[in-house]
């Protein structure tokens, strides 16, 4: 038989086409290997958003070349938008692919993974479905990706995803909110909903069947079963009241919002293309925090953007303290052939970038701990995911608010208990569980 491995380099969309990939993959007759060395078709679902994604997968193309020229029956795939960005070069740059698609294109992963010798052997470009009645093959039983949409329409001055994810097309609601009672019908309590504007959802469709993105949180809220809602990622420049209510009122939507905020400095938002400055963020912020008093935020920040001056870092750092962000996702800018920003003046010097990165990444971790010391002797409710790698006895899940809790006595996974929160750090909260609320 078959045996396949899939590696999955990439964010959260990334993460949901592998689940899709290895589902196909499972159709088509073949088992998943425990171990990539036990596997005889190798999938890289690739990334290729930061130079070093793309450093990551070179390596693993080169320990593969080594293995088929050992093992000829050996098939590599490649998957993903670094395979979308390089598209047929592919096979020119490293021969020993055996197929490769785009993600756009995943449909078409089992026609090129069959191929014979000498036929088309990569599908890029256009994107031919949403792939969503593929079969898929979810990690956890009780949590499920839900994707809203595909692509995206903005045009921030450093990101190659749009060139690999093409323009944004939402799913219709009927199809999204079939998976969705589908999934509370598997038993699924808590779904992610996924875009890369998540909050833009609907604005392409036909006027006659648009849904907004406030009024698909509200139909997911009602559906049964579905405890815990979450979405990501949201431009803060489509963020705006109907959603915020819409969260404050859903009693399934999580108090948790990962708002990306990438500069504190106005001028380099503008240079971004953010279309926000510094005082609109900390207004929506401070909108949110009106309607969602216990809401968990996080961000994602990019540090030396060409042109950031000391006193533009600066600016972040002010805004970061003025926001208090629960936790933050920090990158140092990475240029990406034919992006806007590839070709502006003032790149910076990489000690720069790395000194700038590690003052940053301290005050994260200075509020990461603030934050997360300010629940003691607050009861959360948690989702069990099992129990901890490093504790075995010790039991971990999620709290509403995306924080990770370790807590005991042990809950099976997907049981949701309450925990009485007695330590903390700036990565977890701990504790001792209290009574349960639902079995
Ligand atoms: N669509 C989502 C996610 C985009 S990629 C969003 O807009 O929020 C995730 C993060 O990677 C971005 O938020 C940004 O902070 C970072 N990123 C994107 N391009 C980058 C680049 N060229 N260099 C460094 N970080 C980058
Ligand atoms: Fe990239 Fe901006 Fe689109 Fe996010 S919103 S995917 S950062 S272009
Ligand atoms: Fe995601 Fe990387 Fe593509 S961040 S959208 S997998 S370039």
């Amino acid at each position: 038989m078959q045996r396949f491995h899939v590696t999955t380099f990439g964010c959260q969309m990334n993460v949901h086409d592998s689940e899709r990939i290895k589902g196909m993959l499972e159709a088509a007759g073949m088992g998943e290997a425990p171990a990539e060395d036990e596997a005889n078709v190798l999938v890289f679902n690739t990334c290729t958003i930061r130079e070093r994604a793309d450093d990551r997968l070179v390596q693993h193309l080169n320990a593969a070349r080594i293995r088929k020229e050992r093992e000829p029956d050996l098939r590599v795939v490649v998957a993903g938008c670094w395979a979308e960005s390089v598209r047929e070069a592919i096979f020119r740059d490293f021969p020993w692919v055996d197929a490769a698609v785009g993600p756009g294109r995943i449909g078409a992963l089992q026609t090129v993974i069959t191929a014979p010798a000498g036929a088309e052997r990569g599908a890029f470009g256009s994107f031919d479905d949403f792939a969503a009645d593929l079969p898929k093959r979810r990690e956890r039983h009780h949590q499920a990706w839900l994707q809203l949409s595909m692509g995206c329409n903005s045009v921030c001055s450093y990101c190659i995803v749009p060139s690999v994810r093409g323009r944004e097309r939402s799913r219709h609601p009927r199809d999204v909110l079939a998976e969705a009672r589908l999934l509370a019908a598997e038993g699924v309590t808590e779904v992610t909903m996924l875009g890369q504007n998540v909050n833009s959802y609907g604005r392409d469709l036909p006027p006659a069947e648009r849904c907004t993105f406030a009024e698909m949180l509200r139909a997911v809220d009602a559906i049964d079963g579905i405890n815990r809602i979450r979405f990501m990622s949201p431009h803060p420049k489509d963020m705006r009241g109907d959603v915020i209510e819409a969260m404050a009122e859903c009693d399934a939507v999580c108090n948790q919002l990962h708002l990306p905020l990438q500069s504190g400095s106005s001028r380099i938002l503008k240079q971004m293309r953010r279309t926000y400055d510094a005082d609109r963020y900390l207004e929506l912020v401070a909108r949110v925090r009106a309607a969602i008093p216990d809401v968990a935020l996080t961000t994602d920040i990019i540090v030396g953007f060409p042109g950031e001056t000391e006193a533009d870092f600066e600016e972040t750092m002010r805004v970061y303290d003025a926001v208090g962000f629960d936790h933050a996702y920090t990158f140092i800018y990475s240029s990406r052939a034919g992006t806007e920003a590839a070709s502006f003046d003032g790149h910076i010097a990489d000690d720069v970038k790395h000194e700038r990165l590690s003052r940053l990444v301290e005050l994260v971790q200075q509020h990461a701990a603030l934050r997360n010391a300010a629940l003691i002797g607050t009861v959360q409710e948690v989702l069990s995911d099992g129990p901890s790698r490093r504790e075995p006895t010790v039991f971990r899940g999620k709290t509403r608010g995306n924080k990770t809790a370790l807590f005991s006595p042990p809950a099976p996974a997907g049981t949701i208990v309450s925990v009485q929160i007695e330590q903390s750090t700036s990565q977890t909260l701990r504790g001792t569980q209290a009574i349960p609320v639902t079995a």
